[in-house]
């Protein structure tokens, strides 16, 4: 009989990452592999991409980097044809692709604003709709949204807190749409403060400023957010969908 931690196991499954050339999308797609899964993994840099790559082979499964603007629906459905071309199959999204910026908002322009939606909310949907045309039931798709998706931080955040709130609106809908009828569950994450090249471009002091909302005290490890992406990804989270998990260390009910 299966125990607890074969619920964990991602063996024979593919996942497509956004997002894999820095940051947390590349704890996410160690971490996928490490599970068993081969990993696609999209952004524009492709040189990073082959950096993660060497991350999914060195875990000992199979990596696919492609080129991807994820704003883009006609290179989200080329990202979708690449992996069922090479692997056969999409069981899983981890939609994590995503800019942060922090712009007052009487100064903040039609296109600043536009470029943070199309690429944190839109390219998730356009992400989501290409590998739910693939996927067979049994299927994960997990939305890397964000606490400022929830609450807000001292910072002026309207395009990245409206992206990541309607991110969360996604999740919900798309759950409705496809748990039941095509067996594909949809959550989502709402990290909290992790370091990565996005908390680099912070001010000095600023997170120092935000701790002290953190009811544990301390900004996040990467791999403790990749092991809710894994929860949520496979069996183990077989009975939740339509979620917002926040992984915040307690920030969101301070
Ligand atoms: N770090 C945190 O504390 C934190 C907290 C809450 C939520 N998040 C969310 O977590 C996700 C990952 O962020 P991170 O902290 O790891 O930041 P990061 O290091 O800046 O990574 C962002 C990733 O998104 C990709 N990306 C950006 N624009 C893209 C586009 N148009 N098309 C395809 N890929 C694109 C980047 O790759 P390319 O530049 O190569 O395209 C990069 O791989 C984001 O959605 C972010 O909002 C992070």
């Amino acid at each position: 009989m299966a125990g607890v931690l074969d619920l964990f196991s991602l063996r024979g499954k593919v996942a497509v990452v956004t997002g894999a050339s820095s940051g947390l999308g590349v704890a996410f797609a160690r971490a996928l592999a490490e599970a068993g899964a081969d990993v696609v993994l999209a952004a524009r840099r492709v040189d990073r991409l082959k950096e993660t790559a060497l991350l999914v082979e060195q875990a000992g499964q199979r990596a696919l980097p492609v080129r991807l603007d994820v704003a883009n629906p006609a290179e989200a459905e080329a990202v979708v044809e690449a992996a069922v071309r090479e692997f056969g199959r999409v069981d899983i999204l981890v939609n994590n692709a995503g800019i942060g910026t922090a712009v007052p908002a009487l100064r903040e322009t039609p296109e600043q604003f536009t470029q943070v939606i199309d690429v944190n909310l839109n390219g998730c949907y356009w992400m989501a709709q290409a590998c739910a045309a693939v996927m067979e039931p049994g299927s994960s798709i997990v939305n890397i949204s964000s606490v400022l998706g929830i609450t807000t931080a001292g910072l002026p955040q309207a395009a990245y807190a409206a992206s990541k709130a309607g991110l969360i609106g996604l999740t919900r809908d798309l759950a409705q749409q496809w748990s039941g009828r095509r067996g594909i569950r949809v959550n989502a994450i709402a990290p909290g403060f992790f370091t990565s090249e996005m908390t680099d471009q912070y001010s000095d002091g600023y997170l120092e400023s935000q701790i002290g909302r953190v009811l544990v005290n301390r900004l996040g490890d990467p791999a403790e957010l990749a092991a809710a992406v894994v929860f949520l990804a496979g069996a183990a989270g077989g009975y939740v969908t339509g979620q917002t998990l926040a992984v915040d260390g307690g920030f969101t009910v301070t």
